[in-house]
């Protein structure tokens, strides 16, 4: 799996830095092209000269960083890397990362790479737990990169704690596996929506509800990471934004139906996880309204667009049913109602799945009524279960 492929090997100044010598060595055996990157800290842990003998290529540092070609050729090697890999990471590079600061090679290739990025920290345990660098690599995670736990045992400090690099068949074994990710969804094109509409009712008060967006930032960042282009339609979400994917933002239900329909002229699919607001206030009062007027305030709503209804297509179509009783049924009559391809039904009366848990417990139902009715999971795995079943029927020439 590693023979002919460009893995860029990022080393960080860390007392670890000399087991990335032995990593270089094993994939450089392994038949893959080795392309170091040392930041400036770590040259002074091993010496560039030993990494260019062991993958018999010049390595690269910091050290050369002025002349501009360098960075052209930074933005190649991202292109060309099927794998980017730092080991070990310390706690100041996944500060640097998590904030997408570019001032050092590595920096650089980690922004510019679409390749997936495979982090193997290490370093005392204090700054490991350190809720900054915690934060940091759940911000990481996030965006797609792959952490490798560091292993519990004695530090460089003499003192035992978790945040030894773990050894090099550990390593590999991660590198395979992100190498081996499925790109089942490439060139596809999926449209996402996410988040809960507002629908205003004068200029500071609005009718709202309780989605997070959880579940559709998970179903674009797995959708991305399977290699499919991704707009995302996000109605007021405060989760980080992910890379690589592009975002509509939008306010309410008509706006994101005015989005929806731009986007989906191309698609191949479109995955509504959003919670669109069914009642939007009939007239929106230009002046804030103020409770000396009246006792009582009535507000008059009419139904909003049902975008899902209304945006019709040649593209697979999957909705969601957030229900509290009879979910199987309830899902099953908006499936054939909204003419979808699948739906996703979920129980929103458990605290552990539905609105702004980071779990969810899903059921996903198709057109001849079949139920695959699945176990507890992060939203994420939940995000790949749903487009297995996309990819199954798009595989089967669509709809
Ligand atoms: N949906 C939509 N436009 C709306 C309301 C919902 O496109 N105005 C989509 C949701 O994104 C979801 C599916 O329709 O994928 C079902 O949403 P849900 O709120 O469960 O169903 P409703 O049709 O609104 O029915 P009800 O609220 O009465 O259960």
């Amino acid at each position: 799996m590693l023979k002919n492929k460009t893995i860029v090997l990022g080393i960080t100044g860390g007392i670890a830095a000399y087991k990335a010598v032995d990593l270089a060595s094993k994939l450089t055996q392994a038949g893959a092209r080795v392309e170091v990157v040392m930041t400036e800290a770590a040259t002074k842990f091993v010496t560039p000269l030993t990494l260019r003998n062991i993958t018999h290529r010049q390595v690269v540092t910091d050290m050369y960083e002025t002349a501009s070609e360098w960075s052209e050729e930074h933005i190649a090697l991202a292109e060309a890397a099927a794998a980017v890999v730092i080991a070990p990471a310390t706690a100041n590079t996944i500060a640097r990362l998590a904030t997408g600061i570019a001032d050092n090679m590595l920096g650089t290739v980690v922004l510019a790479t679409k390749a997936p990025v495979i982090i193997a920290p290490a370093m005392n345990d204090a700054m490991y737990t350190n809720s900054v660098t915690q934060k940091n690599i759940t911000a990481l995670k996030a965006r797609g990169f792959t952490f490798i736990e560091p292993e519990y045992g004695r530090l460089a400090s003499g003192k035992t704690g978790k945040g030894r690099l773990p050894d090099t068949a550990t390593i590999i074994k991660a590198i395979e596996k992100a190498l081996g990710q499925k790109q089942d969804l490439k060139n596809k094109r999926i449209v996402v929506t996410a988040g809960g509409t507002r629908e205003p009712i004068d200029p500071v008060r609005h009718i709202g509800n309780r989605s997070s967006g959880k579940m559709g930032y998970a179903l674009s960042e797995a959708a991305r990471d399977r290699g499919a282009k991704v707009t995302l339609v996000a109605a007021n979400v405060t989760l980080e934004e992910p890379s690589g994917v592009d975002v509509i933002k939008v306010k309410t239900a008509s706006e994101m139906k005015r989005a929806v329909s731009g986007a989906v002229k191309k698609a191949d699919a479109l995955i509504m996880a959003a919670a669109p607001a069914d009642y939007q206030p009939e007239i929106i009062a230009e002046a804030k309204i103020k409770k000396e007027a009246a006792q009582t305030l009535t507000l008059k709503l009419v139904k909003t667009p049902d975008i899902l209804r209304e945006v019709q297509g040649d593209f697979l179509r999957v909705g969601f049913a957030a229900e509290s009783e009879n979910i199987i049924a309830n899902a099953k009559k908006k499936l054939i109602e909204k003419r979808l391809d699948l739906i996703v039904a979920n129980d929103i009366t458990k605290t552990d799945s539905g609105f702004d848990a980071d779990t969810n417990r899903i059921i996903i139902i198709d057109k001849k009524g079949k139920a695959e009715k699945l176990p507890l999971m992060s939203k994420r795995e939940a995000a790949e279960r749903i487009l297995d079943r996309v990819r199954g029927l798009a595989g089967q020439g669509g709809r």
